[in-house]
C-alpha cells in the first residue's frame, strides 16, 4: 500500500462569516494569540509525517505565501536585537514542511477546491485537512486516519458527534457497524436538513482519501448551498467502493465561525502562562449585568 505524504489544505473560501476583516485577508490568516489558523494545520500535518503541502488558495494568495516564506530581513533584525525566541518561532514556521501552491479561479466549492489540486496528487492517496477546527490530540487526528488506511487500504473520514441541533451545518454520516472507532458507512449527506440528519456524527474537516475521488470530482454536480460538495463526491465513492468514517480523538476547537473562534482564543490565551492569570482575572471581573450595547 502507497504511504500518504501529501496533504491539501483548502484556503479560497470567500470566508463570509468574517467579513470584513476577510476581504483582503483570508480567514486561514486569522491569528489565535500569535500564529494563524493555518499553521495549527500545517503543524498537525507535518507532525503526521506529511511532507508535501498543497495550499489551495483564492485571491488573497500573497499573505499565506509570505507566512510560510523566509523573512531574511525580518530575522535579521530579530538576530540584531537578541530577540531569539521571537526568531526560532518566525524560522519554525518556514521548516514544518515544503508548501506549494495552486490558484482555486473560481469560489466553486470545496469539492472544486480539491479537484484544482489534482495534479499535484497525481494517483497516490493523498489527506486533506481544512481550517476551520484546530484539533488537539497527543496523536494528530489526521495521523489517526492515516493508520487507519493503512489498515484497510480505503478513503477514511474523519468524524465526531456534534450537537443534534448543530447537524445541519456539517456533512454527516449514516453509519452502519462501528469496530474499534471505525464505521461503516450507509451514505453521506452534506447539511442535511433540521431534523433529518441520520445521525450525529458529523465530518470534522479531516480525510484521507485515494485518488479514485477526482473521477467522482470531475463530473460532480451543484449541491448544498449551489457548491461543488466533497461529501456528494464521496457519497458516490462509497457507493462504488467502502469509504470508512473514523472517530478521531482529540479535543476540538471550532474557528470557523465568530462564537468558535472568540472561544477557541480565550481557551488558548488560558493555555499561556505569560497571559493566563491576568486574562483569568479579567474574565472574573466582567459585569455580565451591564448592556454594552
Ligand atoms: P467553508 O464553507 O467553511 O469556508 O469551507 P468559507 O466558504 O470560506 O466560509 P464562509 O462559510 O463563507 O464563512 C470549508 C473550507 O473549504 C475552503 C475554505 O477556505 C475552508 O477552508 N473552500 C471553500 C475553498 O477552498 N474553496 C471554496 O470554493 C469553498
Amino acid at each position: 500500500m502507497r504511504k500518504i505524504k501529501k496533504a491539501i489544505i483548502p484556503a479560497a473560501g470567500l470566508g463570509t462569516r468574517f467579513l470584513p476583516a476577510t476581504k483582503a485577508m483570508p480567514k486561514e490568516m486569522l491569528p489565535i494569540l500569535d500564529k494563524p489558523t493555518i499553521q495549527y494545520i500545517v503543524e498537525e500535518a507535518a507532525r503526521a509525517g506529511i511532507e508535501d503541502i498543497i495550499i489551495v488558495t483564492g485571491k488573497h494568495k500573497r499573505a499565506i505565501e509570505d507566512h510560510f516564506d523566509n523573512q531574511k530581513e525580518l530575522e535579521m533584525i530579530l538576530q540584531e536585537k537578541g530577540k531569539t525566541d521571537l526568531l526560532e518561532k518566525v524560522k519554525y514556521s518556514t521548516e514544518l514542511a515544503n508548501i506549494f501552491y495552486v490558484r482555486q479561479k473560481e469560489q466553486k466549492g470545496l469539492g472544486h477546491a480539491i479537484y484544482s489540486a489534482r495534479q499535484f496528487i497525481g494517483d497516490e492517496p493523498f489527506a486533506v485537512l481544512l481550517g476551520d477546527d484546530i484539533v488537539e490530540s497527543e496523536k494528530p487526528a489526521i495521523k489517526q486516519l492515516m493508520d487507519a488506511y493503512e489498515e484497510t487500504g480505503k478513503s477514511v473520514i474523519g468524524v465526531q458527534e456534534v450537537d443534534e441541533a448543530n447537524t445541519h451545518r456539517y456533512g454527516i454520516i449514516d453509519p452502519l457497524e462501528k469496530k474499534d472507532r471505525k464505521y461503516e458507512v450507509n451514505q453521506f449527506v452534506e447539511k442535511p436538513k433540521q431534523g433529518t440528519a441520520p445521525s450525529n456524527l458529523a465530518i470534522m474537516g479531516r480525510y484521507v482519501l485515494t485518488a479514485d475521488i477526482f473521477d467522482y470530482l470531475a463530473t460532480q454536480g451543484e449541491g448544498a448551498g449551489g457548491e461543488i460538495q466533497l461529501t456528494d463526491a464521496i457519497e458516490r465513492l462509497n457507493r462504488a467502493d467502502q469509504v470508512y468514517a473514523y472517530d478521531f480523538e482529540g479535543d476540538r476547537y471550532d474557528v470557523g465561525e465568530k462564537l468558535g473562534f472568540v472561544k477557541t482564543t480565550i481557551e488558548y490565551a488560558l493555555k499561556d502562562e505569560k497571559i493566563r492569570d491576568e486574562l483569568a482575572e479579567f474574565i472574573q471581573n466582567l459585569d455580565l449585568d451591564t448592556p454594552r450595547s
